[in-house]
């Protein structure tokens, strides 16, 4: 057996109420001074309320920055970063989606490393430990509440940039469904998907191993089973609850495999055309699956079966049912189509090369079952709008 490496954050509280635990978990690391990293949305939505009550209990008083107002760019983060430094706060608290998540976990490591954001592209570049960040996700989709990855966008590049470090693990998950309550339906989708793919490239990954696996498999029966209960009963918070926890459970599978082709096409669509993270994985995942599949039919069969489908006695027949099924999954949730975003052969055919460039550069695309070439993926972007 291959040997792994299994990371996490050192406390993970899931269930109704825990983000009021968040008090309690900032004093344990000796916080006197936290930094809220929301977006404006949340900042006006009374999320906060019980998030500064509870460090209010805790004799805590914290500064806040709001301005995530869209996929995290470096402008974000010099921003935050220069509230943290001003209100010389010494813990942060991210509270939102991916993307405030992901803001704090780049401010967590420039406030005790050097140089600016774009110095630490690519695996295990950060030296120094992060200051502690506690993650209260507001979304069932990312899992950056417990992965060791950031993804910001360099603005004068149009690349999404990918950051992996164990040093940006945050040290603390504060996951509750209660916050999830009032996704709407288009964003529900959205992220679940965005978490579905993450358990499929987990698994299928070059990098997979048994804990991943564990990880992953239980996560695509979560989902497969739940994301659709919850976009329909936006109220369940039994749905919700097994959908978050899906989405946590993806989070740790891919952290500690990796991502694979998906993800790699999806990040320079979103940083071309400013398509939503979970949206261009949807728009991918069906072609990139049935590209992916002769790579590793028996991974693929597994999958299948996750999603509650008969064997078919044939893993090849079996692994197709479950491309088939992830189709419909996209469908049923009302995910829009690229070409309906805008995103027409007309505006991709002068970007695409550049494209499929910037994905392989990612290193995601090597991980995958079925290695693809840059003409592959352009034939990929073509057949995905
Ligand atoms: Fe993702």
């Amino acid at each position: 057996m291959n040997s792994f490496v299994v990371r996490a954050p050192s406390t993970i509280h899931f269930g109704q109420n825990v983000a009021t635990k968040v008090g309690e978990e900032a004093k344990r690391f000796g916080a006197k001074r936290p930094l809220l990293v929301t977006d404006p949305f949340i900042n006006s939505s009374g999320v906060l309320e019980p998030i500064v009550a509870s460090l209010k209990a805790a004799s805590l008083t914290s500064a806040i920055y709001y301005g995530v107002d869209k996929e995290p760019t470096m402008e974000h983060v010099e921003e935050c970063l220069k509230t943290q430094i001003d209100e010389k706060c010494d813990l942060l608290i991210a509270v939102g989606g991916g993307s405030p998540i992901d803001v704090a976990k780049a401010v967590s490591f420039l406030a005790t490393n050097k140089g600016v954001i774009q110095d630490y592209m690519g695996i295990d570049k950060v030296t120094i430990d992060a200051l502690p960040l506690i993650a209260v996700p507001t979304t069932a989709g990312t899992g950056s509440e417990v992965t060791a990855t950031t993804i910001i966008t360099d603005t004068s590049k149009n690349v999404k940039m990918l950051i992996i470090s164990p040093r940006i693990i945050p040290k603390v998950a504060l996951v509750d469904p209660m916050l999830t309550l009032g996704m709407p339906k288009a964003l529900t989708a959205a992220t679940g998907l965005d978490a579905f793919t993450h358990a499929i490239e987990a698994y299928v990954s070059r990098k997979a191993h048994p804990i991943s696996d564990l990880f992953a498999i239980s996560a695509v029966k979560l989902l497969s089973e739940n994301l659709p209960l919850a976009w329909r009963e936006p109220g369940n918070i039994e749905a919700r609850s097994k959908t978050l926890l899906g989405a946590l459970e993806a989070g740790l599978a891919f952290s500690n495999s990796s991502v694979a082709l998906v993800h790699g096409m999806s990040r320079p669509v979103g940083a071309m055309f400013h398509v939503a993270h979970g949206v261009s994985n949807a728009a991918l995942l069906g072609e990139v699956m049935d590209f992916s599949l002769s790579g590793n039919f028996p991974r693929y069969k597994d999958l299948a079966m996750a999603m509650g489908l008969a064997d078919l006695g044939d893993d090849i027949k079996t692994a197709k049912s479950g491309c088939q099924k992830v189709r419909q999954l996209i469908k049923e949730l009302e995910v829009p189509s690229l070409s309906a975003l805008g995103v027409t052969a007309e505006k991709l055919g002068p970007v695409v090369s550049k494209m499929a460039d910037d994905a392989l550069a990612s290193g995601s695309p090597a991980n995958n079952p079925r290695l693809a070439t840059k003409e592959e993926i352009i034939a990929l972007y073509q057949a995905s709008l």
